[in-house]
C-alpha cells in the first residue's frame, strides 16, 4: 500500500471514530422544574425522549413551592454561573427579565428563519411572552389561568348553582357553611400569602371592575377600585367566608385544604385538577370547575399564567438542551401532560383533542379563560412591583392595614417604581 493510500485509509478510520463517538457522546441534562407541576409526569416524557435519544440522559432537579421561592434559586445558580443546570422552567412572568440578564439563550439559530411561523403555532399570549425585541428567549411548557373550583355535591345538595359574582359566592358559601354546620369547613380559600399569587388576588376584582394597572408602560392606578378589590377580599374573612388566617395561605396549601374535603370554593390554576381527582383525594368526582365570578356590574376576569422552558446560557450541553426543549415544548408533550397531568396546553388546538376532552372534560371550555385571561404588568420593574403589590394583599388580609391604607400605600410605593 503507498503512503499516500495508508494516510487516506487512517484519516478515513479516524474521521468515522470521531463521528461514532460524537454521535453517542453522553449528555447529562440537568432540568429544573417547579415541584408543583408535576415533576411525576414529566419524568415519563423525559423517559420517552431519552427511549428515542440514547445518548442523552435527563435528571430532574425540583424544589420550591412558589413562584418567587423557585425564582430565588434560580437567581442564585444563575449569578453563580453553575453550569450544572441546562435546563429550567420559568413562570410566565420571568422569560423577558431571564434573557435581559443573559441567562437562557436564544432559540432562533436552532428554529431557523421559520421563527414567525414556529411561534405563530402556540396561543399568542405566550409567542408574545417569549419573544423579546424578535428574539425567541424561551417555548411554551403550558399554558394557565385561574378558575372557580367548587364542591358540586355540597352545591347539589344545597339547591345552588355555580355563583357568577362574588357576592353570589359569599351568599352561597354562608348558605352551606350554616346548613353543613361542620366547624372545619370553610367557604372560599384564596391565595393571601405575599407570594406572587397574591399579585394575581388583588387584580381579579380590580380588573373585573374594568381598570389596568400600567398602561404603556405607565401606572394607571385606579384607586377606588383598589380599595374595592382589596376590601372584597378583607370582606371575605371578616364575614366569615373564608378562614381567619387566610393571609398565610399559598397557592397549595388553598389546594391540599380543598383536596382534603375542607373548602367550598377555592381560586386556583389548572394544576390542582390532578390533584383533586387523584386516588388521595377526599373529594374525588365532587369537584366542579368554572370561570372566576365577576363584581358585581363587572366583567369576569382570570389572571394569565403558565411556564416557559428556558436553556441556561452557562449550559455545557447548549445543542442538547435546546433540542430537548423543542420536543418538550411539543404538540405532542403538551397533549400527554393535559391528559396525564391536567396542565392546559400552550397550543389552541390541543383543547379538543378527543383525547384531552375524555380525560379532561372541561378543558374544552377553558380555552376561552386562558384565551381572554390578562397578563401581569408587562415591564422591567415587574418584580418590585409584584412585591408592593403582595406585600400589600397581605397587609391587609393580616388586618395590619385598613384597605384604604393599603391602596394609599401601594399607590405611592407603585409611583416610585412606574414613574
Ligand atoms: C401558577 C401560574 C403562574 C403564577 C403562579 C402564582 O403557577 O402558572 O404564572 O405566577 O401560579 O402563584
Amino acid at each position: 500500500m503507498t503512503l499516500k493510500k495508508t494516510m487516506t485509509l487512517l484519516l478515513a478510520g479516524a474521521a468515522m471514530t470521531l463521528s461514532a463517538s460524537a454521535a453517542m457522546a453522553q449528555a447529562n441534562l440537568r432540568v429544573f422544574i417547579s415541584s408543583q407541576h408535576q415533576p411525576d409526569v414529566w419524568r415519563k416524557a423525559f423517559d420517552t425522549y431519552e427511549t428515542k435519544n440514547p445518548n442523552v440522559k435527563v435528571t430532574i432537579e425540583s424544589g420550591g413551592n412558589t413562584s418567587e421561592a423557585q425564582a430565588q434559586y434560580l437567581n442564585t445558580i444563575m449569578t453563580a454561573k453553575d453550569t450544572s443546570l441546562d435546563v429550567m422552567i420559568l413562570d410566565v412572568i420571568r422569560p423577558a427579565q431571564y434573557a435581559a440578564a443573559g441567562w437562557t439563550v436564544s432559540f432562533n439559530d436552532v428554529i431557523g428563519k421559520d421563527a414567525d411561523a414556529f411561534m405563530k403555532r402556540y396561543l399568542p399570549a405566550y409567542a408574545e411572552a417569549n419573544t423579546v425585541d424578535g428574539k425567541i428567549v424561551a417555548l411554551p411548557a403550558f399554558a394557565d389561568a385561574m378558575f372557580l373550583y367548587y364542591r358540586k355535591d355540597l352545591l347539589e345538595k344545597h339547591g345552588i348553582q355555580p355563583p357568577k359574582t362574588w357576592d353570589e359566592l359569599a351568599a352561597a358559601s354562608k348558605k352551606v357553611l350554616g346548613a353543613e354546620n361542620n366547624p372545619n369547613l370553610q367557604g372560599l380559600s384564596f391565595q393571601g400569602k405575599a407570594i406572587e399569587g397574591a399579585v394575581c388576588t388583588f387584580l381579579l376584582p380590580y380588573w373585573s371592575m374594568g381598570k389596568q394597572l400600567v398602561s404603556n408602560g405607565k401606572l394607571s392606578f385606579d384607586k377606588e377600585a383598589a380599595v374595592k378589590s382589596l376590601a372584597l377580599w378583607k370582606g371575605f374573612v371578616d364575614q366569615g367566608v373564608a378562614k381567619k388566617n387566610i393571609s398565610e395561605v399559598a397557592t397549595d396549601d388553598t389546594r391540599k385544604e380543598f383536596q382534603a374535603g375542607n373548602v367550598l370554593f377555592a381560586v386556583n390554576w389548572s394544576y390542582a385538577w390532578n390533584h383533586f381527582n387523584g386516588a388521595e383525594s377526599a373529594v374525588k368526582d365532587k369537584v366542579g370547575v368554572v370561570k372566576l365570578p365577576a363584581v358585581q356590574g363587572g366583567e369576569a376576569a382570570s389572571c394569565l399564567g403558565g411556564w416557559e422552558w428556558g436553556v441556561s446560557a452557562y449550559s455545557n450541553n447548549k445543542a442538547e438542551a435546546q433540542k430537548l426543549v423543542q420536543y418538550l415544548s411539543s404538540p405532542e408533550v403538551s397533549e400527554f401532560m393535559a391528559i396525564n397531568g391536567a396542565l392546559l396546553p400552550q397550543f389552541p388546538e390541543v383543547y379538543t383533542d378527543a383525547d384531552v376532552t375524555k380525560a379532561v372534560p372541561w378543558f374544552a371550555n377553558a380555552r376561552p379563560v386562558v384565551e381572554t385571561a390578562k397578563a401581569r404588568p408587562v415591564t422591567p420593574r415587574y418584580n418590585e412591583v409584584s412585591e408592593i403589590i403582595r406585600t400589600t394583599v397581605n397587609a391587609v388580609l393580616a388586618g395590619t392595614v385598613t384597605p384604604e391604607q393599603g391602596a394609599d400605600q401601594m399607590e405611592g410605593r407603585l409611583r416610585r417604581v412606574l414613574r
